[in-house]
Order: structure tokens, then sequence, then C-alpha cells
């Protein structure tokens, strides 16, 4: 059988009035997770979340709910930060800019969760200054949810406060990396900090503990939290739980935004994305967004324990991509087919990353050529 999306986080993206109607959004269900996350206690949802295996889907795949667990000065009387990282600067990338401008709300409801989850009581929206429509649609998005009792003083009727305040990006690439986002949030050039100890669960924003989680990870929290961890964990495949939206774009019959669990670089690519143009091959694909390590389709691969499989059979998801020796990074995937001369295409991107540098670390700064 051919392999098929699964949408969950895409599931009501396509019903009419969607984008910034919190009737219809609750009509489809929408805030009955918050409603039941506020009726549990916030350790209880941090364990799900752990539980869940949810990695963040922002690049690294690091797992949400040890960022959430390691949190350092819980108890310290230290304001808690939740940010959403909503700059998707990533060559390939587009689908934080789907969920916000198609789901807004369910972006919303994920965020008040977590900050629950994490005692925070003041959350901020960084998105990129790139996208202003959906900064527009947020705000708009967030006035509704406060004037229903969602975002603001006293969340559903309990005794949970909180705000969340949309912040326009400084329009860079390194605005996207976390400590680099904290410091344009501060009002300063975003200059990436050293770590450690600029770790953002130690000393993020105004130097307090700081969770910074991708649009895609906190659009998670709520199906976690709504359909239990038991239930999130059998999606995918261990370590590799729930579905990841890829973006999938280049030289495909049907390039697009597709919710797929973990499932073979071929039906992806072919019963998904409907294989390549008439009278073309494959060639090559840069799987997790520009800064990934490029695939050639006619290798043969081998993971770490020396089994050989080809490019047809590479899983997509974080450990089948990484066993190939790339990474699945913010999940762009850029195909290229025979027609392409692959020098100049990866010239085109390192003329992206020349411009881009901050200039502020060694091997970025020479490597790159930065301009
Ligand atoms: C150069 C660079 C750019 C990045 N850009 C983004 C971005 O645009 N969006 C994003 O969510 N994460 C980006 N990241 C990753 C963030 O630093 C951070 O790991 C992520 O927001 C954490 O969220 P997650 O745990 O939910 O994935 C970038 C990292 C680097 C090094």
């Amino acid at each position: 059988m051919a392999a098929q999306e699964n949408r969950i986080l895409l599931k009501n993206v396509d019903q009419p009035g969607y984008t910034v109607d919190i009737d219809c959004y609750t009509k489809h269900g929408g805030y009955e997770t918050l409603k039941k996350a506020l009726a549990m206690k916030p350790d209880e949802i941090r364990l799900e979340v752990k539980a869940s295996g949810l990695r963040g889907r922002g690049g690294a795949g690091f797992p949400c709910g040890v960022k959430w667990h390691d949190l350092v000065d819980r108890k310290s009387g230290n304001p808690i930060y939740l940010i959403c990282n909503c700059d998707e600067s990533e060559p390939g990338t587009f689908k934080d800019r789907q969920l916000v401008h198609k789901d807004p709300h369910q972006l919303i409801e994920g965020m008040i969760i977590s900050a629950y989850a994490n005692d925070v009581s003041l959350a901020f929206l960084y998105i990129r200054e790139e996208m202003p429509r959906g900064a527009q649609i947020l705000e708009e998005a967030i006035e509704e949810a406060r004037q229903k009792g969602f975002v603001g003083n006293n969340i559903a009727g309990s005794d949970f406060s909180c705000e969340i305040v949309v912040h326009r990006g400084g329009g860079a690439y390194i605005c996207g990396e976390e400590t680099g986002l904290i410091e344009s949030l501060e009002g300063k050039r975003a200059y990436p900090r050293i770590k450690p100890p600029f770790f953002p669960a130690a000393k993020g924003l105004y130097m307090c503990p700081t969770i910074v989680n991708n649009v895609e990870t906190l659009c998670n929290v709520v199906h976690i939290i709504g359909m239990g961890s038991a239930a999130y964990s059998k999606i995918g495949r261990p370590n590799n739980t729930g579905t990841r939206i890829w973006c999938v774009s280049g030289l495909v019959q049907k390039p697009g935004y597709y919710e797929i669990e973990s499932m073979t670089m071929k039906e992806l690519l072919y019963d998904i994305c409907g294989g390549p143009l008439p009278g073309r091959k494959f060639k090559a694909v840069v799987p997790g967004g520009g800064s990934m390590k490029i695939l050639d389709v006619n290798e043969t691969y081998k993971d770490r324990e020396g089994k050989e499989f080809s490019f047809d059979e590479i899983m997509v998801d974080y450990d089948g991509i990484a066993a190939a020796g790339s990474m699945s990074g913010s999940s762009g995937m850029m195909v290229m087919d025979d027609s392409v001369d692959i020098p100049e295409a990866l010239g085109n991107l390192m003329a992206f990353y020349a411009h881009e540098s901050c200039g502020q670390c060694t091997p970025c700064r020479e490597g790159s050529l930065w301009t």
C-alpha cells in the first residue's frame, strides 16, 4: 500500500474559516486540552511530555521533556520565561509558517499548556521580521484568546495567569539560534552567547531560566496532553515519536509540506511527492535544511553496525537520516534531479551562509568566506 500522510498537527488547517477564528477552533475541540491540562499538576504535564519522547522540531532534535526537566533554578524565585522560536530562517524550511498562518490557536494553546507546565507567566513569540502577516495573525489570535479567557489573567477560570508577547525578529539567519534570539529579544545584535555558561535553561532571557522551543514542538504538546503520552509514543518509531512536517521543495512532481510518521525516502519521494519530473532521475537531496549534509541517491550508506542500505531505504526521521551521515535538522528537504549542477547549487547555498554568517565564530566566519 502506498505510504500516506498522518495529519495530526495539520488536521484542521483546511477547515474553512479556521485561521483567526476562535469559534471555529473551539468547535473542533480547540482549548479543551488546555482545560484538561489545567486540571493536572504542572509536573504531571512535564512527565507526560518526557514520556512521549517528543524531540525538538527546530533543528537539533533535543528531547523536549528533558529540556523542561533540566530547567535550572525552578524554585529560585527568578521568573522562568518561555520563548517560541518562530524565526524559521533555515533555507528550505516553511512548516512553522503554515502552522502560524493556518492554525494559530493550536500554537497558542500549546504555548499556554507549556507555560503552565513550567511555571511561566510571561511567554514570548519571536517571529521573523519577514513574516509580517504571520505576526499580525498571531496578534489577532492572541487577542481573541484573551477575550475568551485562554490568555491573560485566570486562564479558563483557574488561578493560572500568563501573557504572550509577539516580538518581531531582527531579520537575520542567526536570530534563529536560541542564544542569538535571546540577545535579539533583549534589544541587542543577535550574536550567539557562549555555552557554557549561557545555556538558556540556566542563564537565558534577562539571565533567568528560559525555555526555547520551536513552533512545531509546542504544537505537539497539545496532542501529547490530549491523547496521553502512551498513545502518542506509539506514533512513529522509538526515539522518533510523533509525526513531523517535512517541507519538500525542488524537483519533484508534488512539492509541498507533508506531515508523516517515519517512512523510507522512497515512500516520501515517490508515494507522497509523486517521484521525479517526467524524463528525469533524482540525483541528490539536502535532507534537513540548507546547512545539512547533502545525500547522493547513488551512494550506498552504512549504519554504525556496518549494515549497508541504499538511499531509497533511508528512514526519513532523526535517527534514519543520522544513520546516513546527515541530519534531519529543520525538516526542509531540497530535492535535486539530474538536470542540476550540484557544485553550482551548493555554491548558491554557500552564498547564503557567507552573507548570513554573523561573523562571531571562527569556523563559520572563515569557512563560509563571510561577506
Ligand atoms: C544557526 C542556527 C539557526 C537556527 N535557526 C532556527 C530557527 O529558525 N528556528 C528554530 O526553531 N530553531 C532554530 N535553531 C535551533 C535553536 O537554536 C534551538 O535549538 C531550537 O529553537 C530549540 O527548539 P526545539 O528544542 O523545540 O527544537 C537554529 C540553530 C542554529 C545553530
